[in-house]
């Protein structure tokens, strides 16, 4: 049989690699030259309101590691949408998987949910994102701390998993909050992984009464990560913390209030965006390649701004980690939101930035 390689060396006098790719997914395969498309294998419920699923990918799998993410992009409602998602399953493994928390409203944890039947096909991305061991130089000795707010869990997961399959020798402990005990992801999964002397769980539920065999309940505070990470704490652990940007801001503060420097965190939401206190502005940008341009509101992101004028652009975490949507910028300044910095530069991050003045964007 011809490997894939070979066939392309064959097929590039005949079709450009974009023209394979389309009539490739038109014509319901998988196959594709430079594009990644994955099936979907399975999926199973994992909670009250979320699901798994198991996608195997094309030879163009991305490479990725745990505790990393990848975009994931379908056409919902006749338009192309992506959205970011970690990985839960090992590198090794034949298959990848992703665990989703249906939003009230989401347009793609729902469309997922309705669509993503055994035989369906998703469009994947590369891998990104910096919470790995190998970026937080973890060793197999190390004690880790996992702190884990709703679906941040996620990443979480899959960096226990990693270093459980990988014969970790130090501590693991995880913090785990979720609405109610039927939020909790994973039940059977880490009772399992628990069989591992040194890794506990210990959940805590927000909104509702104990769980079973957990002595605790409430509100999510610094008080409450203070103390349960104080009571759990290993000696001079690796903290990893994700959720939302609220959460994230926590663990933060209890990380340094405990003289720990040593903390790894990613947050699912954008942190309140950094504006400055000028009056809005209108400015107009001009879009070299498609040689159109619009008028945007300094008040408003870019990639914002270009969806709503119907002008489609490749996105995924919307929060300015993935780089997706960097677009090289000929003229002009914008407002990083990320920073309060002003961005001169030649690249411009467009969910994350607006206008500061007229701009030439290479799109
Ligand atoms: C690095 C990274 C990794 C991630 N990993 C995971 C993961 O492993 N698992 C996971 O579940 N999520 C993960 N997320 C979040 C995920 O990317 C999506 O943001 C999430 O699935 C919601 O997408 P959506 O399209 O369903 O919602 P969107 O349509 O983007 O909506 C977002 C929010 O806006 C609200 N909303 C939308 N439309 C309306 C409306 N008309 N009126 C009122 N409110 C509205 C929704 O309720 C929702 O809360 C991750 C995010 C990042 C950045
Ligand atoms: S969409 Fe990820 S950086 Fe903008």
């Amino acid at each position: 049989m011809l490997s894939p390689a070979t066939i392309k060396q064959i097929l590039r006098p005949l079709i450009s690699p974009g023209h394979y790719d389309f009539w490739a997914r038109e014509l319901g395969s998988v196959a594709a030259w430079e594009r990644c498309f994955a099936r979907v294998v399975s999926r199973s419920d994992e909670s009250q309101d979320s699901f798994t699923l198991h996608l195997r990918p094309n030879s163009n799998r991305p490479a990725y590691q745990s505790g990393q993410h990848i975009n994931l992009s379908a056409v919902v409602q006749g338009r192309r949408i992506s959205r970011s998602y970690s990985l839960t399953s090992l590198p090794g493994e034949r298959d990848l998987s992703i665990t989703l928390r249906r939003e009230p409203m989401g347009q793609m944890s729902n469309w997922l949910y309705d669509n993503a039947m055994p035989g369906a096909i998703v469009e994947i991305g590369s891998a990104f994102g910096d919470m790995t061991f190998a970026k937080a130089g973890v060793t197999t000795d190390d004690n880790l701390l996992f702190l884990a707010a709703g679906s941040g869990i996620t990443p979480l997961y899959g960096l226990i998993r990693a270093a459980l399959a990988g014969g970790h020798r130090g501590t693991i402990k995880l913090l785990y909050w979720d609405k109610t005990c039927d939020h909790f992801c994973f039940g059977n999964e880490l009772r399992e992984l628990e069989q591992h002397p040194q890794f506990s769980v210990q959940r805590i539920a927000t909104r509702s009464g104990l769980e079973n065999q957990n002595t605790n309940s409430g509100r999510i505070s610094e008080a409450q990560i203070q103390v349960l990470a104080a009571e759990l704490l290993p000696s001079s652990p690796h903290i990893f913390a994700c959720g939302g940007a609220d959460f994230v801001a926590k663990a933060r503060k209890v990380a340094d209030g405990l003289g720990q420097s040593r903390l790894y965190a990613e947050s699912f939401t954008a942190n309140n965006p950094v504006t400055d206190d000028s009056a809005e502005t209108f400015y107009q940008i001009e879009l070299a390649r498609s040689r159109t341009s619009l008028e945007v509101s300094s008040k408003t992101n870019l990639l914002d701004a270009l969806e709503a004028a119907g002008i489609g652009v490749e996105s995924g975490c919307r929060m300015g980690i993935c780089n997706t949507c960097s677009c090289p910028t000929r003229q002009g300044s914008t407002l990083d939101t990320s920073t309060g910095l002003l961005n001169n530069g030649h690249s411009t991050r467009l969910c994350i930035s607006q206008a500061r003045s007229n701009l030439i964007l290479d799109l």
